[in-house]
């Protein structure tokens, strides 16, 4: 690698402070667009991409995204160094201000291509891959993985693993802090059971402490995030974020010292639909599919479910989405329906 690339790649790991974490079928471009407007800085991340789909597939369809997403990572997964440095020159040409590579999926599938959590069994592999990546790209190149796998609990295997992918040049790791059991658990269970074990991330970053070191994993308040950075340079949130994303609105001025936005929840939903209206007329999407990412936003407030059900209806989904929102907003028979919600 030369110096001048190695000078490129001089990082600012505040970056990685607060991120979303990447979420098939769920982190897709709209919902990337409802995040951002929640918060200037959060880092967020795509779904994971796979190597075949740009390689084979759609690129556009896969990587397409606006401009003021920004910060945002593009997840691949992969194995194969020359497909994963295609699929990373594709990515900086995109525009994509990070390259994350997936070593923590344990899906049946993701196996049998012999890439997510069974690359952590592959260090070599994946400091081949990383080093692949990091020549044609000038973006950081950054890997997500777990703590071990199956039932190997040894701080040893993950330890080395960093090490020697940290060798061939990544610099930021976010470390999903449970391990991985490749067998007999779905990749929703293996989100649940295997145990949190956070010392072993607060480990790391004791021990490479040049290292960008993110965790996550079961963070779900403030107390929990401002924990965590006392020990660790970021805090990646994945399901609370996305159920309960007024949270992520906080993060600005919590984690960034940024106040300078003042928003409304309704502000945000007119946003929204601004935003259906003109991916329907430029691209030709349904609002349906933009609104089931906002449906968590009135969590916790009177009229939450009804709002909730009229943004899902799918025998609305003839309305333009001001009606909807009209519709969502009115207030009569919340009364009738949600009585215990209106005594909140
Ligand atoms: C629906 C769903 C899809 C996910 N897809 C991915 C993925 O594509 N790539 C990945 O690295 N992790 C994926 N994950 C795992 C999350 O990135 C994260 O590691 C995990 O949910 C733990 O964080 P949390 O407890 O904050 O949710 C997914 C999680 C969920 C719930």
């Amino acid at each position: 690698m030369s110096t001048e690339q190695t000078v490129k790649k001089q990082l600012d790991s505040s970056m990685w402070r607060m991120s979303v974490a990447p979420m098939m079928d769920w982190t897709d471009k709209h919902c990337r667009h409802f995040h951002r407007l929640l918060s200037q800085h959060t880092l967020l991340y795509t779904e994971m991409v796979t190597t075949g789909a740009l390689v084979h597939g759609d690129v556009a369809r896969h990587l397409r995204f606006e401009a003021e997403e920004h910060p945002v990572a593009l997840q691949l997964g992969g194995s194969e160094p020359a497909d994963l440095a295609h699929s990373a020159r594709l990515g900086e040409q995109w525009g994509y201000d990070e390259i994350n590579l997936n070593c923590g999926c344990p899906s049946e599938r993701v196996q049998r291509g012999a890439f997510g959590a069974c690359l952590m069994n592959e260090a070599a592999l994946v400091a081949d891959c990383v080093k692949a990546m990091a020549d044609v790209v000038s973006v950081p190149v950054t890997v997500k993985h777990r703590i071990g796998i199956d039932k190997i609990e040894s701080y040893d295997f993950v330890r080395d693993f960093v090490g020697t992918v940290a060798d061939a040049g990544c610099q930021v790791f976010v470390v999903h802090a449970r391990n991985a059991w490749l067998k007999g658990l779905s990749p929703k269970e293996n989100r649940e059971i295997p145990p949190l074990r956070y010392e072993v991330v607060a480990q790391l970053k004791r021990d490479f402490p040049g290292l960008t070191i993110a965790v996550n994993g079961g963070i779900k308040t403030d107390d929990e995030v401002q924990q965590q950075l006392k020990q660790v340079d970021g805090v990646m949130v994945g399901r609370e974020a996305y159920h309960n994303p007024w949270w992520i609105s906080s993060w600005d001025a919590l984690y960034y010292q940024d106040e300078s936005r003042e928003r409304t929840r309704e502000d945000i939903e007119e946003q929204m639909v601004l935003y259906m209206e003109r991916e329907a007329s430029e691209h030709g999407t349904h609002w349906y599919s933009i609104a089931r990412h906002m449906l968590g936003l009135r969590n916790g407030l009177a009229g939450a479910r009804r709002w909730r059900q009229v943004w899902s209806d799918h025998r609305l989904k003839t309305l333009p989405p001001h009606e909807v929102m009209k519709l969502a907003r009115t207030k009569p028979n919340e009364i009738q329906q949600e009585p215990a919600e209106q005594m909140l």
